[in-house]
């Protein structure tokens, strides 16, 4: 099917499914959400094929909200919606400014916020490139940005839940995994994630999945070995929950002397 075809009916049809989603959310969310400016952008991306339908929400962040929905392929979509009211933009300035590959022009808030979004959009791309577990980013257009929707397991298609919301069978698997994660991370990608804990990996089809790479740094960035060492350290603690003693010393000279 051709994504870029539409007639005015099939485009109308969809600004409602927008316009109703808006309606029907709580009134304090979509109106945090669907600014003006907000809407305009998901229209486009409907226009483009990137979002057919909208049809709910996976979660409500600080800073972001999460919907699922189609695109025109029928493919699951998870489109991830950056609040422009909200964002703490004192500690977003501290994250961009180190990072040379994004200059932002003026203070505007809106253009940090697209910043931010263009940021994890082509952080997943970088780590989705290397193979690993990360949704695949589709495309991002000013605060929204649109991936793959990690859904449970085959027969389960509901939103992979986050590693705090569940109990794993196989933790020690899983955390090795992780552990390999911020190694090729580190090492081949040049890139900490820095706010990595149980509740930003996703357990989808047996394997944990790392999302919420907005804030995700180069290695070069000052920040970045302290940031791998927290990750790190969040990591041996969400283990320990499982009686998993990981060693953070030999984690941390493993991945340095790569
Ligand atoms: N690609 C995805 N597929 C399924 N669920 C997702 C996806 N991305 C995010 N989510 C859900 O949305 C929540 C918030 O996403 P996240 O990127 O961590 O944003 P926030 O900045 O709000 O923490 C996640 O905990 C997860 O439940
Ligand atoms: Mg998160």
């Amino acid at each position: 099917m051709n994504r870029h075809f539409h007639d005015a009916d099939n485009q109308m049809r969809k600004l409602e499914e927008t316009k109703r989603l808006k309606s029907s959310e709580d009134k304090q969310v979509s109106s945090e959400v669907f600014d003006d400016r907000t809407l305009k952008v998901l229209y486009k991306l409907a226009k483009q094929g990137y979002i057919n339908t909208l049809n709910g929400v996976i979660s409500t962040g600080k800073e972001a909200n999460v919907f699922y929905g189609y695109d025109d392929d029928e493919l699951p979509v998870a489109v991830k919606i950056y609040r422009v009211m909200t964002l703490d933009f004192k500690k977003i300035k501290k994250y961009i400014a180190g990072d040379p590959r994004f200059k932002t022009h003026g203070n505007k808030t809106r253009q940090i916020i697209n910043t931010w979004t263009q940021k994890e959009f082509k952080n997943l791309g970088r780590l989705y490139n290397l193979g690993l577990k990360v949704p695949q980013p589709y495309t991002s257009n000013e605060n929204v940005l649109i991936m793959q929707y990690l859904d449970y397991s085959d027969d389960d298609h509901t939103a992979a839940p986050p590693l705090n919301k569940i109990k794993l069978e196989n933790p020690s698997v899983v955390f090795d995994e992780i552990i390999d994660f911020i190694d090729v991370c580190y090492n081949e990608a040049d890139l900490v994630h820095g706010d990595l804990s149980r509740y930003n990996i996703l357990y989808s089809h047996n394997h944990p999945y790392i999302i919420d790479l907005s804030q995700a740094t180069l290695t070069s960035n000052p920040s970045s070995r302290m940031l791998l060492e927290r990750d790190v350290k969040n990591i041996c603690y969400d283990a320990s929950r499982y009686k998993i003693k990981l060693d953070f010393d030999e984690i941390m000279n493993r991945i340095l002397k790569r």
